[in-house]
């Protein structure tokens, strides 16, 4: 049996896959053992409650899913209170997605968040369905390093940073968020993309826009990892349509010392158990004793 544990920041998991935000509950312990996965990460919880996006929210593509939520929650004081003990029955290590409309209002909640229970903080700098132009912190060095920097000043958890796909530059919004004091990066939220209902004749999702996630995705989120595990020294955990344990070690390979599973879990609940057993079979296939051992093999700079 390979050893499948990986560390992050100060954090030990068990194994090197858990949830893409937003795309479980803790009712998936219902599926599966929950603690079968290296760590739990929950939908981004904001300062205030929020209504989130006009429906319809969702669209099916031939190949994934386009989403515009627009992160809708009850807020951090009612998210504390209620969501937080559901999370604290099972052991693996709790993060937490958070998401703020400023700088300032993302050191509040970290400082908010900075209770027993929680492992670490997702900072999401990237949701590309707050704003209609689908703009977001991590779209730019400087916004994404000024949120992430007030997280820093509030909190003594580890923070990651959700990078966005729709930057020009991934690697310097990369470098900015490692300088202004992120333990990890996560690469990548949902790219921007479009569908149009041919019954109306106009776009399909409320909003507008939205995220587009799922298989397609997954070239784009890999050259991602690849540019950001180059461009810094901090952990990277790779997330773009992730749905098999050959998918996960191609993120490894390419720089990833973690992955996280999204969409795949909606068409098979149980998708994030069979990633775990396919990346120890792959290691056991290919002589790995340890899946840490495959972080970033494809760089040109291990070659
Ligand atoms: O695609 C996404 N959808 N990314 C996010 O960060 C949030 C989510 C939503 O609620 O819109």
């Amino acid at each position: 049996m390979p050893d499948l544990s990986v560390r992050i920041g100060g954090l030990t998991l068990a194994n090197p896959v858990m949830p893409a935000s937003g795309t479980f509950g803790p009712e998936l312990g219902e599926v599966f053992d929950l603690d079968r996965l290296g760590a739990l990460v929950t939908k981004s919880v904001t300062p205030e409650p929020r209504r989130g996006n006009p429906t319809p929210r969702v669209a099916e593509t031939g190949q994934g899913l386009l989403n515009s939520i627009g992160i809708p929650g009850k807020g951090i004081e009612a998210w504390i209170a209620y969501d937080l003990p559901v999370w604290r029955r099972f052991a693996a290590p709790l993060v937490v997605s958070l998401s703020a409309p400023t700088a300032s209002a993302f050191a509040e909640a970290a400082r908010a968040l900075t209770v027993e229970g929680v492992a670490a903080i997702e900072a999401n700098i990237s949701c590309p369905n707050l704003e209609a132009d689908g703009r977001a912190f991590a779209a730019e060095p400087g916004p994404a390093a000024a949120a992430i920097a007030a997280m820093r000043g509030a909190t003594r958890l580890p923070i990651w940073a959700k990078l966005s796909p729709n930057t020009g530059d991934a690697a310097a919004v990369a470098r900015a968020c490692e300088e202004a004091g992120a333990d990890a990066l996560v690469v990548a939220n949902t790219i921007l993309g479009l569908a149009i209902d041919l019954a109306t004749l106009r776009p399909a999702l409320g909003a507008g826009m939205g995220g587009y996630s799922g298989p397609g995705f997954k070239p784009i989120a890999l050259r991602l990892v690849w540019q950001c595990a180059q461009a810094v020294r901090i952990p990277v955990i790779g997330c773009g349509g992730i749905a098999t344990g050959q998918d996960a070690v191609e993120f490894l390979a390419a720089g990833a010392t973690a992955v996280q599973v999204g969409t795949a879990s909606f068409i098979q609940p149980a998708a994030m158990l069979q990633v775990i057993e396919g990346i120890s079979a792959f290691c056991t296939a290919r002589g790995f004793s340890r899946v840490s051992d495959l972080t970033g093999i494809a760089l040109p700079s291990l070659q």
